[in-house]
């Protein structure tokens, strides 16, 4: 099938790539010309595990094109699927901007008959208003168009495993035919699909991901009772999730979720029920102790040690491991957490990370703050003289790094690991002072 994916940031890129290695005649359509141009070029605009392989191999192939030119993506192929951004604004709801203007691209270079698929997580109503914006700019009869909701639930750090194996594929439409093309897309990926109206499609995406990021937000509040009463988070989280009502997933305490989609979607949904004046006091609440989860941790750090004028070496600043994505990122706002307390020098080590622009802030630092704050690229001098480290992203590389070499070398052996990350008695045992997220540690 000739497929157009608009937009080619992480979803996009990806879902290209795999729909190229699937079989289909590809092409990735992005406004970002410099994007286009290093994908053109071989060079991923962010990190993925696997997809630089998969994008070298499918570029040699010719079964996928990367272009910036609207005409082309929408002239030459009739599945035209939608995975721009849909950031939140400072009210809460989602920014349908780029889709309106995808919207426009389509009436104006329209051609033929199109079936817009919409990946991108949109509002609830999004679809169906797609539907009549395209159906009052196109002459319909001439060009008919069919709009089918198909909402992404990949990964960063896991999305090509995701895309060649997802959990359910969700369809939201109206017309039969448009719904079962969609499926043809999939095929070879012997998927289980769950087809219903344009409305349950999109809620299932929000109340998913809201329901995701509730049982993060449970499982750390609980934490913070057992922190008190001697009891083994994890201990908690495995005898539960072993418990299939419950499963083990998502149940793991730290600094909170980030990520460019659970506090986004988190967001609409809670916007949404203002809207409706209903009150979703469920998610406000698991939002509120996501937001004060990182200055918990602060507080718990500051049982142990004064920040004020200390160096504390910060590893990770991703949202999540295997991935270069910093949206909405705890690691970002605790290093902004400790900048507050007075700390004097926070060193950083990030495997996507080389220079201090990499790193966006979610508000604006003064000079005299980024002055405090230093990338490390070689991690045996990161450690020389700090009072303290902080760990917020679990990369696997950071179980390996030399902790029983670091200990010697620190000013005061605090480790405080803010993902439960690494092995408590392990740590002990080289001597640090290890405090994890509720974590007892045999004395
Ligand atoms: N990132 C994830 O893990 C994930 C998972 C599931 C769903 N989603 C959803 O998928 C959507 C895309 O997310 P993402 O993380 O890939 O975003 P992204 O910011 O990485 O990529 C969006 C891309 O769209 C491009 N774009 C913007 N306007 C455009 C236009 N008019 N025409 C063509 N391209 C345009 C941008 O240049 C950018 O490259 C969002 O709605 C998100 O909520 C994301």
């Amino acid at each position: 099938m000739k497929i157009t994916v608009i937009g080619s940031g992480y979803v996009g890129t990806t879902t290209a790539l795999v729909l190229a290695d699937l079989g289909h005649e590809v092409i990735s359509y992005d406004v970002d010309k410099l994007k286009i141009k290093r994908l053109n070029d071989a060079i991923l605009p962010f990190s993925e595990p696997g997809l630089d392989r998969l994008l070298q191999k499918l570029l040699q192939s010719g079964r996928i094109i990367f272009s910036s030119d609207s005409q082309t993506a929408i002239t030459q192929s009739e599945m035209l699927m939608i995975s721009v951004g849909t950031p939140s604004t400072s009210s809460g709801n989602a920014d349908l901007t780029y889709i309106q203007q995808v919207l426009e691209v389509i009436a104006t270079h329209i051609n033929g008959p199109k079936i817009i698929i919409t990946k991108s997580t949109v509002p609830i109503g999004t679809n169906r208003w797609m539907k009549q914006q395209l159906e009052a700019k196109i002459d319909t009869n001439k060009y008919p168009i069919e709009v089918v909701s198909n909402p992404e639930f990949l990964r960063e750090g896991s999305a090509l495993h995701d895309s060649y194996h997802p959990s359910r594929t969700v369809i939201g439409g109206e017309e039969h035919s448009a719904i079962e093309k969609v499926k043809q897309i999939y095929s070879s990926l012997g998927t289980s699909y769950f087809t219903c109206n344009y409305e349950t499609a999109e809620m299932i995406k929000y109340a998913s991901n809201g329901f995701l990021a509730v049982k993060i937000s449970y499982i750390n509040e609980i934490a913070r009772l057992a922190d008190l009463v001697g009891a083994d988070i994890e201990g908690v989280a495995a005898g539960m999730g072993m418990d299939p009502r419950i499963s083990p997933h998502h149940l793991y305490a730290g600094i909170g979720y980030g990520g460019s989609c659970f506090p986004k979607d988190v967001d609409e949904l809670l916007y949404l029920a203002k809207q409706k004046k209903i009150n979703l006091g469920l998610l406000k609440q698991g939002k509120r102790i996501n937001d004060s989860q990182i200055a918990w941790f602060v507080q718990k750090i500051e049982s142990h040690l004064s920040l004020e004028g200390k160096r504390i070496l910060v590893l990770g600043v991703a949202f999540k491991e295997d991935t270069d994505d910093q949206r909405e990122s705890p690691g970002v706002r605790l290093i902004e957490h400790l900048l507050d307390k007075g700390v004097d020098e926070i060193r950083v080590i990030d495997p996507t990370v080389t220079s201090l622009e990499q790193i966006h802030w979610s508000k604006n630092l003064n000079n005299n703050d980024s002055q405090r704050v230093n990338i490390f690229t070689k991690e045996d001098e990161a450690a020389i003289g700090v009072h303290a480290v902080v760990l917020t992203t679990t990369w696997s590389q950071f179980a390996t790094y030399p902790w029983a070499d670091w200990v010697t070398k620190v000013e005061s052996p605090y480790l405080f690991d803010g993902r439960n990350f690494l092995n408590p008695q392990e740590m002990q045992h080289y001597g640090w002072n290890y405090v994890g997220v509720a974590r007892s540690v045999l004395k």
